[in-house]
């Protein structure tokens, strides 16, 4: 028995930044198995290799160590549901999923980024998981990107790249929704109550240009996940808003600290910050905060999976 405490070894580990694969295959009988693991890895080019490693924790476990055939299918983004369904759903897995045999019979997912068919190469054993090495037999690649996975987290790099960067060909606009003891920075304009926000240059993101602003303020913040990117279509403007707290108490310039349970009392500068604002309060009181993408009258609620 080592040392090591597991559940720290668990989440050191879970620090590198991965994809997400369903790793499939079908016995003899021809019932069909699968879970989904981060743990692939390309291996060799001539021979083609890959691997991953079944724990012999996975009901089926006897399954993947005697296969002489499988499938690693990645994951595209947007397909968390697949990624949840395979790796805690109790009942008919591909009943879930839409899917189709591969030569051997092996499920290939629909619409994964990519698949490798493999011949089952080597089984190594490998403390409570086993190696298990495949050569790839035939594979096809999309255009669609990887979902990404870290942390105990699903991401997408679609997602964060927009977060991160200014749209090129409109202006942008990064909002923040500042919370601090309860409460959130309004502004007073003459439209309306206002998030705090800044015009972002072409040249930089959006968390540094509010960083910056926040920090001439003497009112440095943490900030935390994207939670609205929109475009305004009528003025061709891109919206970022940002959560973030603040790291102290600080003089505040910048605005006024209204109670979060009185803010339907402020009226908003806009639709958008009227809803968003709505949406923050409730979300809020569960603790699961979802990233709205769309634009000024309809978009989807992203859900950040909160596994830990
Ligand atoms: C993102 C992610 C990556 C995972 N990677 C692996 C892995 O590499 N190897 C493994 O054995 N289990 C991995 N798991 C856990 C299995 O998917 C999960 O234990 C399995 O599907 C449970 O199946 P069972 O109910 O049939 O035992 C992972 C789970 C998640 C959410």
């Amino acid at each position: 028995m080592s040392h090591l405490d597991p559940q720290h070894l668990r989440r050191a580990f879970g620090s590198f930044l991965t994809g997400v694969t369903v790793v499939t295959t079908v016995d003899a009988a021809g019932n069909r198995y699968g879970f989904t693991a981060n743990s692939f890895t390309s291996v060799s080019i001539d021979p083609p290799l890959l691997l991953v490693c079944p724990g012999k924790f996975l009901s089926s476990f006897d399954a993947f160590r005697t296969c002489t055939h499988f499938v690693v299918n990645i994951l595209a983004e947007g397909q968390e549901d697949i990624a949840n369904i395979f790796a805690g759903f109790k009942g008919d897995r591909f009943a879930q999923v839409e899917w189709s045999p591969n030569e051997k019979g092996v499920p290939v997912l629909g619409q994964a980024a990519t698949y490798f068919s493999c011949d089952t190469h080597q089984i190594i054993p490998a403390g409570d998981h086993v190696i298990l090495m495949g050569e790839v037999t035939e594979f096809e690649k999309s255009d669609q990107r990887g979902l990404g996975y870290s942390s105990g987290r699903f991401f997408s790099l679609g997602l964060e790249r927009d977060a991160a960067m200014p749209h090129p060909d409109s202006q942008s606009v990064a909002g923040v929704i500042v919370e601090h003891k309860g409460h959130i920075l309004l502004q007073d304009t003459p439209q309306g109550w206002s998030l705090p926000h800044v015009t972002i240059d072409a040249d930089h993101s959006a968390r540094q240009t509010l960083a910056d602003y926040f920090n001439t303020a003497d009112m440095p913040l943490t900030l935390g996940k994207a939670f609205s990117i929109f475009s305004d279509r009528p003025s061709g403007t891109r919206f970022t808003y940002i959560q973030a707290q603040v790291t102290a108490d600080h003089s505040n310039t910048l605005g006024t600290f209204v109670p979060i349970s009185n803010l339907s009392n402020y009226r908003m500068r806009s639709e958008a910050e009227t809803s968003m604002l709505a949406r923050y309060a409730l979300e809020r009181d569960t603790g699961h905060f979802g990233l709205y993408v769309g634009n000024e009258q309809s978009g989807d609620i992203h859900s950040y999976d909160e596994r830990t």
